[in-house]
């Protein structure tokens, strides 16, 4: 939800902004904007659309600022417009502000600001902030013992009510940024004669890997060569600079078209790396590093709490069948943004746990603390590294599925599954599971890297299914049991890539309502990968067939279907049953992007989405 960075040092502060902005427009992409300050004057570029057309509109001008901020937008206040692109300008000109968040009492502050004299151009609640800091700057006396700027946006900042995570320059101030986040993620990137802010690493660490994460109300003070960092009551806090391992190259799209195609196929090496090390030697269960929960206390636990958002809770979903199945805990799954607010009761010895692949989804965050505000061991997973999530959990589990750029979550899901099969095996041999069955699972598990493989090499069959389907407008997606989240999931990647209206339900479901939907025109996904309930998903397909519809079967090898009745079948490879749903999930991520291309839909950054939901 919206990208910042903003720089400070001895380089090209245009080109390295822009190539920082280009790495974050994942975040969010309505429009750009950059503002850059030399000699007393600030230079101020916006686009509507792509951080593309914003560097082709400065690329002719010859730039010799050193210092300058720049946002990629996610509309919330006010249409996608360049009035309503960032940075904004205070009405005199002089304050530049980026900012990614929302300010709730923008509208009081607004009102006082304009009997005070103050103009808007825009219909944003940024726009306020901007001139709310020119109204104390203007205030703040010349030559105190802190920078004027610096003290204007800590008074402003004490004023506003929301989130943000924001930059701030001054025409008059040409070495000096302010930054300051509150529920919004920033981070400061302490490099080699430059400092760099940006709303998370992908922003900077080109630059630098040398990155201090801010927390939520401090606000940092950046000049020439140095920064420090306070409390919104001035209170100075001591950094601490973190080193990050990312690969820049990771983030690269190499020879693939779109960086979900790319993320597709990263997939046999992200369950690699998910269960790279976290095998105990007896071969029987894994074991996980960072849970900071002992064994003892593991077993004292009578339920677990699930929450995510999106993909997310889907993998939530699919970790309460495996946990119940395997480990025969109970386990609840809630919507974070439906947790927060639901004042649910758990149980004294529930563990909690989020799940969320950038580890900054807002809803999810806030669930987290509530449920550590009162006082539960409150875990996560999380494929971000030193993200607000992972920072603020009191343990979890790190996915180490490399950076996930598409909009669209494919990689970070199916490790998620993975390390949901690993947690369940793990829960299970600390209760009831037998020595052998650990040995059996862990060697399951194993296989799951090479099967993704052997999925992913028949791409061009899906390929030629999806072209097939391309033009349907309504799709079902039935699964039974631990493949009914993956069929919400299938639903979920359909329609947010190629904007097909998708369902996706428990395939006994279909018979109370969806299958009014089923005709000619709405093809029927349904999943057969198990030998349990083949009769069963066999009746649901011939349900369909009844009624004109055609139907893509997703099935293992062993599960055979009667001879001509689905119209097009997948073939999975058959495997353990932990594996089984995240192996299912790939060829829905296949189909779905072969759809949204050849509908010519934006696969990456489709409309109205950003990858990660900062803003409630
Ligand atoms: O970063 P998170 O896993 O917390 O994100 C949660 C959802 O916003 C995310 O999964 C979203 O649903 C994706 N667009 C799904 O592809």
């Amino acid at each position: 939800m919206c990208g910042i960075v903003g720089y400070l040092g001895g380089g090209n502060a245009t080109g390295i902004l822009l190539e920082g902005l280009q790495r974050l427009e994942y975040r969010g992409y309505d429009s750009a904007g950059l503002a850059t300050s030399h000699r007393g004057s600030l230079q101020v570029a916006k686009r509507v659309g792509r951080v593309k057309k914003l560097a082709g509109a400065v690329s002719g001008q010859t730039s010799r600022a050193k210092l300058g901020i720049c946002h990629t937008r996610w509309a919330t206040h006010g249409g996608v417009t360049e009035e309503n692109a960032h940075p904004h300008l205070s009405c005199d000109g002089k304050i530049a502000l980026v900012h990614n968040g929302v300010i709730e009492n923008y509208l009081p502050i607004k009102k006082f600001l304009q009997s005070a004299g103050f103009t808007f151009s825009s219909q944003t609640d940024t726009e306020i902030l901007s001139n709310l800091i020119a109204y104390h700057y203007r205030k703040e006396p010349e030559g105190g013992e802190t920078s004027r700027l610096f003290e204007s946006v800590r008074k402003s900042l004490r004023q506003v009510e929301g989130t943000y995570g924001i930059a701030v320059i001054c025409a008059d101030c040409p070495s000096e940024i302010i930054g300051a986040r509150n529920g919004s993620p920033l981070i400061l990137g302490v490099g080699r004669n430059e400092i760099l802010l940006a709303s998370d690493v992908a922003g900077l660490v080109s630059r630098t890997a040398k990155v201090v994460y801010l927390k939520d109300g401090e606000i940092v003070h950046v000049r020439e060569g140095d920064f420090s960092i306070s409390t919104l009551d001035a209170e100075a806090i001591r950094p601490v600079i973190d080193e990050v391992d990312w690969d820049v190259s990771e983030s690269a799209l190499g020879h693939y078209t779109h960086y979900m195609l790319k993320e597709i196929f990263d997939q046999p090496e992200a369950l690699e790396n998910a269960m790279r090390g976290r095998f105990a030697r007896d071969g029987s269960t894994a074991k996980f590093g960072g849970l900071n929960v002992t064994p003892q206390e593991l077993r004292q636990i009578d339920r677990i709490m699930f929450c995510g958002c999106g993909t997310a809770w889907h993998a939530c979903l699919s970790l309460e069948f495996l946990i119940e199945k395997y480990a025969r805990i109970p386990v609840e799954v809630e919507y974070a943004s439906e947790f927060r607010y639901r004042n649910a009761p758990l149980d004294k010895n529930t563990l909690f746990m989020v799940v969320s692949q950038s580890g900054e989804t807002i809803d999810t965050l806030a669930a987290l603390r509530e449920s550590k505000r009162k006082g539960y061991t409150s875990l996560a997973i999380t494929n971000v590294v030193g993200s607000t999530i992972a920072r603020e959990s009191d343990g979890g589990i790190y996915q180490h599925a490399g950076p996930e750029i598409g909009v669209a979550s494919t990689k970070a899901f199916t490790s998620q599954l993975l390390l949901g099969a690993m947690l369940a095996l793990y829960l299970g041999r600390l209760r009831d599971m037998s020595f052998n069955d650990g040995v059996e699972f862990v060697e399951g598990l194993k296989t799951a890297p090479e099967k993704a493989g052997a999925i992913l090499r028949h791409c061009n069959q899906i390929k030629d299914i999806a072209l097939k389907y391309a033009r349907k407008n309504d799709f079902l997606f039935l699964g039974r049991l631990s493949m009914f989240p993956i069929a919400l999931e299938g639903a979920l990647k359909l329609k947010e890539i190629s904007y097909i209206h998708a369902e996706g339900y428990p395939a006994a479901e279909m018979k109370h309502g969806p299958i009014a939907l089923v005709s000619a025109d709405c093809p029927t996904l349904c999943f057969a990968t198990e030998k349990d309930t083949l009769s069963k998903v066999i009746s649901n397909m011939q349900e369909v067939k009844a009624r004109n519809g055609e139907v893509i079967a997703v099935r293992s090898d062993s599960c055979r279907l009667p001879e001509g009745l689905a119209d097009d079948e997948i073939v999975i490879p058959d495997a353990h049953g932990a594996i089984m749903p995240l192996l299912a999930a790939i060829p829905m991520q296949l189909l779905s992007y072969y759809i949204a291309v050849e509908r010519g839909c934006d696969v990456d950054k489709p409309r109205n989405l950003a990858k990660s939901v900062t803003v409630e």
